[in-house]
């Protein structure tokens, strides 16, 4: 992983020069890092504010050898990846919100994008976005995600240096992405679990077609989230968003 890196100052967004890049043949472990972009994505077509060199904006290029009904899996690994670097490298502990967001004292801190393309049954390539807040002060935020987001830096009153941070996600997850092919999810999942946001407690879930009151129960390996309603039947979801308690 990295050992071809593509260093770009201003791109639209590093997924779209993955995807191109992926479908010209590039190989596995091809990173694009952008220091700014103009058109950063999120999940669900929503936008994602990329400031110039504030953060980290990038997009790794995978040829996994698994079945494309395991590619979730690929996001759990990459968020506990996150996780654990936010813990051994900035000494804060984050939580990972299912199914992709990275939250630190209750504020989203970082995002991942999973998008795979894949042909009968086979994995033509996954193009993993991270994004990172990590040099922002609070008014730089624009004001609609002044109350939701946050980085390193308001949270740790200190700024961190991106290219390091950047050097440790790619070891760790060259790591932890080898220790996945060779031994399965197992291990992943208990990691996961270790930062799961709000296990255990008792949270609003809403899917397109209802919110509900729900427990926590931890995720399965198909990468669905495993719930427990009211009634005491355990359920498994595979797209819904997360609400805290009164949100
Ligand atoms: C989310 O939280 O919805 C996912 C956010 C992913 C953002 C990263 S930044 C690098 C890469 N390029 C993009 O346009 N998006 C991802």
């Amino acid at each position: 992983l990295g050992s071809k890196i593509i260093h770009k100052k201003s791109v639209p967004s590093t997924q779209n020069i993955a995807h191109q890049l992926a479908q010209e043949g590039a190989q596995h472990g091809t990173v694009i890092i952008a220091d700014e972009q103009t058109a950063g994505r999120g999940r669900l077509e929503r936008k994602w504010h990329s400031m110039s060199e504030q953060g980290i904006w990038m997009s790794l290029l995978l040829r996994p050898k698994i079945p494309p009904i395991q590619a979730p899996q690929l996001t759990l690994l990459a968020a506990t990846v996150l996780a654990d670097i936010l813990l051994k490298k900035v000494n804060v502990k984050a939580y990972i919100k299912w199914p992709n967001d990275i939250i630190l004292n209750d504020k989203k801190i970082a995002g991942i994008l999973t998008e795979m393309q894949a042909e009968q049954d086979q994995i033509q390539y996954i193009v993993l976005g991270i994004g990172i807040n990590v040099n922002q002060s609070h008014h730089e935020f624009p004001e609609e995600l002044k109350s939701i987001a946050t980085s390193l830096k308001i949270e740790t009153n200190k700024t961190h240096n991106i290219r390091d941070l950047i050097q440790s996600i790619l070891t760790t997850f060259e790591q932890t992405y080898d220790h996945y092919l060779q031994n399965g999810f197992h291990d992943i999942k208990m990691k996961w679990e270790s930062f799961g946001y709000k296990l255990g407690e008792t949270v609003n879930i809403t899917t397109p077609n209802h919110t509900w009151n729900t427990t926590i129960l931890g995720i399965e390996s198909d990468g669905g989230l495993l719930i427990k309603n009211p009634d005491g039947k355990t359920e498994k979801i595979y797209s819904a968003e997360i609400y805290n308690e009164g949100n």
